[in-house]
This record gives structure tokens, C-alpha cells and sequence, in this order.
């Protein structure tokens, strides 16, 4: 406790040097990619698909290695940019539909507004996902000064647009925006090369006479819709020719495009000046959805389960932190850590101070980072909802199994279409036969993820009163939390009512 404080006292008159230096407060970018499967790129162990401009940053910056987001794109979004735990939010069943009128909620304060108090410039690229069916829900006034991107969970990447039955079909509706205004020019850009283009622009163009936030919420590596939900342009395509897997090859394009996005997008910060002071988080919202879920082709393998799951193949995430203000760069860092830290991280690490009065669930990483000192936080409620969940505790993980059409095995079965060399990255322990399996029938599974990252191994009848004790911290922090604030689907947000796109259909003067 002293030490942290120490270091914290280190750290504050660190930052204080560099205003003294007539510098100012370090840029903050979060490049956050969605559905990234945990042992995809290079920097996991994934030897398929080249990720060079990812690793690189990666391997100069600190990987970190014991990293959990939440299951799914609108909870973990939630998280990262509040603070707090999607439970606490009302935000811990499912993802906001286009239809359906409910986001997070407005009494929360959300990172961009912290950062803008003090001093920041603030920009927002790429997905939202935190609801929009009246504007005040929407990214340009929840604090962020600019915003080119959409605003639901997923849509074309070359037209931008949304709807279950496809490109063009019932129901379909643009979403693309620029602020407040419907984009129609872009129809045919590639979405992650949109985005990377505009994150160069901001940067070039950046007065650095203030300090910069850029949230970079990327489309890839999520799926589009159909018919065709998983594009690339062509010469990436034709990167990938040797996977004989179409959905693989596919994804494969997609992620290359988002590495040589993020390659341009370091060359700018170098090439501005900006570099040197600059943090830059790189994270996957989520576990990768592998084998055909929603559509896609991640790989976790060798972790348990996929997207939507609370095996650690849902919720042990990619990330790294980057930047020349690191102490230790080049290392990995095993400390436990939940993507709701990042605020109050980022708080610390920019030398400023969050209020006392928010309940944030998240916790100040920065001196584990920056001093290695011991983490944070030994726990972490990974959700509880419709009777399924999971506490993670030291090395424990307690596992209430499954909700219905859960991916519980280890994806991909077939594995002709995956690298070779990824299990080098995961080593998982043996599987002892004489354990029994885990199922929906079983009060809860117990797995020690120190010996069995790949969760074969179910030994709650062997440690009876850990397992009943962890059971119980979940059930009382389940009883706290606030209900589940979805909504169902209203027929008046249909984009055919709305001059073909989607809208904050619920103001009395939507965007037409
Ligand atoms: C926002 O209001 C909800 C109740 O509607 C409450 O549960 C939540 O804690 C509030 N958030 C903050 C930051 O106070
Ligand atoms: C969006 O807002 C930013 C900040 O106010 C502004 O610089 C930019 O020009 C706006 N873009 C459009 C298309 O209005
Ligand atoms: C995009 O452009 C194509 C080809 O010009 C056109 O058919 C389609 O309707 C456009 N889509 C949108 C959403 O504007
Ligand atoms: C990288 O930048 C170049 C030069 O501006 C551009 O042509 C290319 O499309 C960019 N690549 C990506 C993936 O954004
Ligand atoms: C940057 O902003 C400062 C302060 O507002 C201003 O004095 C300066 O002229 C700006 N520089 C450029 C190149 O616009
Ligand atoms: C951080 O501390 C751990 C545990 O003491 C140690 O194993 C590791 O090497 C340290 N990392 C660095 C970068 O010093
Ligand atoms: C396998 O589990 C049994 C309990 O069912 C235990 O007695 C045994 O030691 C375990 N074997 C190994 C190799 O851990």
C-alpha cells in the first residue's frame, strides 16, 4: 500500500515534469478492434495471419497477458468508457438491436467528458453500440467533439448498412454518420480504411497546442450482413489465396486491412511530432466468434467457448498498452486486469483525479503497469444473467454453466483452417478424466486456470467451500445490480420511415 502510494507520488511529479517541459498531458488513443479472436494475431501465437504493424507495437509496449473484457460488444464498450461494470449499468443482457430504444444510461459520465474537463480535444471513429434511438444518447453528446462512424453493432462495410436481411433488402437502412449528419458520400469506401484514413487525418491535422483523444472503435474484424457479411477489397483477398476456407480467408483479409490501418495510423503519429507522448491501448472488446458464430472465424483455440460465452475463450481478451512514456516496455504484464480499469487507468496515468462519489468498478492499473507492483484487483465478476455466470478469484474461476445455444466446447473442432503454432502461446494442462464435465444441470464448475487456462478441468467437488464461497460473492453482487434496461423492438425505427437509414427515431425531430 505505501509503495503504491510512493509510486503514485513518483508518477504525479512525472507528469508535473512535463508540463514544466512546456509539453502538456499525454495523447490517449484506443484503438479498440471487435471480435479479434485471442490467438490471432502474431503477437498471441497466431502464425496465419501476418499481423507485423499490431506485434510490433505490441512487443515494444507491454502485452498484457491476464486481460478480461465482457462477452459481447455493448457491455464491454459500456465498461471501457465509464468505469464501471456492465451489471452496475443495467447493460449485462445481450447488445442494443437497431430497434430497440434503450442505450446507456445518461446519468453515467463517460471518459471523453472526464478528458475534455481536462483540456482534451476529443474524437470518436468507428462503431458506438451504446443506443441512439434519441440523439442525447449519441457519441457527439456524450462528450466527444467529433464522430465519423455508426451507430449500431454492425453493417456493410462498403455501404453502411444495417439490417438483417441484407444489403438493400426490407428493413436495411444506412448508418453512417458524420456528427449529427447522415454520410451518403461514403457508400463504397471500405469501412476500416475509412477509418484509418480519418485517424491520420485528425492526427496530421491536430493542434498540439492541446492535448488529443482518439477513440477508435474499428469495425473489424466483426461481420457485416448479407449476403456476404465478411468483406475485404480484393487485394487482400488475394493475400490469403493458401487458406483453402472461404469464412477463414476471409476473416483473414479483414484483419490484414486493420493491421496495415493501424501501421498508417503509427507512421502519423510519428510523423506529427506526436509520438513520443502518446499512449496508445490496443484492445478486442470481446473473444473472438469462431467456427461460423455470427458469421464469422475467429480462432481462441486453444481457450474454452467463443463470443457470448463466460469461458475464458468470451472474455480473456488481446490488449497491450504502447507508448515511450512506459517504464518497462518490451515485458509482459500478468497482472489481472478487467477493461472497466482502463478509466480509472488512464486518470492516473494523465495525473488527474476521478470523483468520489461514482461507485466505478474498475480500478487504477497504472502503477502495475508502470511499476510492476502487485495488481489491483484479485477478482472479477464476469456476469451474472438469465442463470448463467462467472467470478473469476485469484486463480478460480467459478462458472455458473450455460445459457442456451452456448458454444462450450473448443472452437475451431476442425482445425485444418488454423495456424499450426498457436497452442504455443496457451499451454494447457491435462485433462483428468476422472472429473466430471460441466453442465447447465451443475450448480456451478470450479476450474484453476493456473493449471488449466483451457478450462477441461471441473474441480468443484474437490474444493466444496471455495466453490460455494465464490458462488455466494457473485449471487450478492448479481443482487445489486441493476435490472437489465433492453427494450423490445419498436416498428417505428424502421429505416422506411426515415428516408431510408436508421435515426434517433424517438426525437420529436429525427435526422431525416
Ligand atoms: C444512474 O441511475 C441508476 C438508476 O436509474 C443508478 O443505478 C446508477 O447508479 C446511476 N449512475 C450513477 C453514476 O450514479
Ligand atoms: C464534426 O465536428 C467537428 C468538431 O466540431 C468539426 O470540426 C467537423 O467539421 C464536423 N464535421 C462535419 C462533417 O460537420
Ligand atoms: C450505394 O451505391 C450503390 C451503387 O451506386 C447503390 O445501388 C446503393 O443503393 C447505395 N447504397 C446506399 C445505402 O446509399
Ligand atoms: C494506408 O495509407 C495509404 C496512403 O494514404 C492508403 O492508400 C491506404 O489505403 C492505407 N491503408 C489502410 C489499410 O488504411
Ligand atoms: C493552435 O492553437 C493555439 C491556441 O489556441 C493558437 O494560438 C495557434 O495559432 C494554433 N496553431 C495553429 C497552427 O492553428
Ligand atoms: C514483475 O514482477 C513479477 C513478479 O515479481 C516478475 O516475475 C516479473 O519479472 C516482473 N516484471 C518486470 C518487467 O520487472
Ligand atoms: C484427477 O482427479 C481425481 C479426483 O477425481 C484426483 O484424485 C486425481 O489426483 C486427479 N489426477 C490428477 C493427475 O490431477
Amino acid at each position: 500500500m505505501l509503495l503504491t502510494i510512493m509510486y503514485q507520488i513518483m508518477w504525479i511529479f512525472m507528469v508535473a515534469t512535463y508540463v514544466e517541459g512546456g509539453s502538456h498531458k499525454p495523447n490517449i488513443i484506443i484503438v479498440l478492434a471487435d471480435d479479434l479472436g485471442y490467438t490471432d494475431a502474431g503477437f498471441h501465437g497466431g502464425d496465419q495471419i501476418p499481423t507485423p504493424h499490431i506485434d510490433k507495437l505490441a512487443h515494444e509496449g507491454i502485452i498484457l497477458d491476464n486481460y478480461y473484457t465482457a462477452m459481447i460488444c455493448t457491455p464491454s464498450r459500456a465498461a471501457l468508457l465509464t468505469g464501471r461494470h456492465p451489471m452496475q449499468l443495467g447493460l449485462q443482457h445481450g447488445v442494443v438491436a437497431p430497434p430497440c430504444p434503450f442505450g446507456l444510461a445518461l446519468n453515467e459520465t463517460l471518459l471523453p467528458q472526464y478528458l475534455k474537463k481536462f483540456g482534451y480535444v476529443t474524437h470518436m471513429i468507428g462503431k458506438w453500440h451504446l443506443g441512439f434511438f434519441t440523439q442525447e444518447y449519441t457519441p457527439t453528446h456524450r462528450g466527444f467533439d467529433s464522430h465519423l462512424g455508426f451507430w449500431s453493432g454492425r453493417t456493410d462495410y462498403f455501404s453502411h448498412e444495417n439490417g438483417v436481411f441484407g444489403v438493400g433488402k426490407r428493413g436495411a437502412g444506412l448508418d453512417f454518420w458524420e456528427n449529427m449528419t447522415v454520410a451518403r458520400e461514403y457508400n463504397g469506401s471500405y469501412g476500416t480504411e475509412l477509418f484509418g484514413d480519418r485517424a491520420v487525418d485528425l492526427i496530421m491535422s491536430h493542434n498540439q497546442s492541446k492535448p488529443f483523444f482518439l477513440y477508435l472503435p474499428h469495425q473489424a474484424v466483426h461481420a457485416g450482413i448479407p449476403p456476404q457479411p465478411l468483406k475485404a477489397p480484393q487485394e487482400y483477398l488475394d493475400r490469403f489465396k493458401f487458406i483453402k476456407h472461404d469464412g477463414r480467408r476471409r476473416y483473414a483479409a479483414m484483419l490484414s486491412v486493420l493491421d496495415d490501418s493501424i501501421g498508417n495510423l503509427t507512421a502519423a503519429l510519428k510523423k506529427s511530432g506526436m509520438y513520443e507522448n502518446t499512449i496508445l491501448i490496443f484492445s478486442t472488446d470481446n473473444g473472438g466468434p469462431a467456427d461460423g458464430f455470427d458469421g464469422n472465424y475467429a480462432s481462441n483455440w486453444p481457450l474454452r467457448g467463443c463470443k457470448y460465452t463466460n469461458w475464458e475463450g468470451g472474455v480473456r481478451a488481446a490488449s497491450f498498452i504502447h507508448s515511450p512514456l512506459l517504464k518497462n516496455p518490451g515485458t509482459t504484464s500478468h497482472h489481472l486486469m478487467h477493461i472497466s480499469d482502463w478509466l480509472p487507468t488512464i486518470m492516473s496515468a494523465i495525473g488527474e483525479k476521478l470523483p468520489s462519489n461514482i461507485d466505478y468498478y474498475g480500478v487504477d492499473q497504472w502503477p502495475s503497469i508502470q511499476f510492476n507492483v502487485s495488481s489491483a484487483r484479485n477478482e472479477i465478476m464476469h456476469n451474472y444473467d438469465d442463470g448463467a455466470g462467472a467470478i473469476r478469484y485469484g486463480d478460480y474461476k467459478l462458472v455458473i454453466c450455460c445459457t442456451e445455444n452456448e458454444m462450450n466446447g473448443w472452437y475451431p473442432e476442425e482445425r485444418s483452417y488454423i495456424g499450426a503454432n498457436q497452442k504455443l502461446y496457451i499451454h494447457c494442462g491435462e485433462r483428468n478424466s476422472s472429473l466430471p464435465s460441466c453442465t447447465s444441470a451443475d450448480k456451478y464448475c470450479l476450474f484453476d486456470l493456473a493449471s488449466d487456462p483451457c478450462e477441461y478441468n471441473n474441480i468443484a467437488s474437490l474444493m466444496p467451500e471455495l466453490a460455494e464461497r465464490l458462488y455466494r460473492k457473485l449471487m450478492t453482487f448479481a443482487d445489486a445490480a441493476q435490472p437489465p434496461r433492453n427494450k423490445p423492438s419498436d416498428p417505428a425505427s424502421h429505416p422506411s420511415k426515415h428516408n431510408g437509414h436508421w435515426t434517433d427515431w424517438l426525437d420529436k425531430h429525427p435526422v431525416l
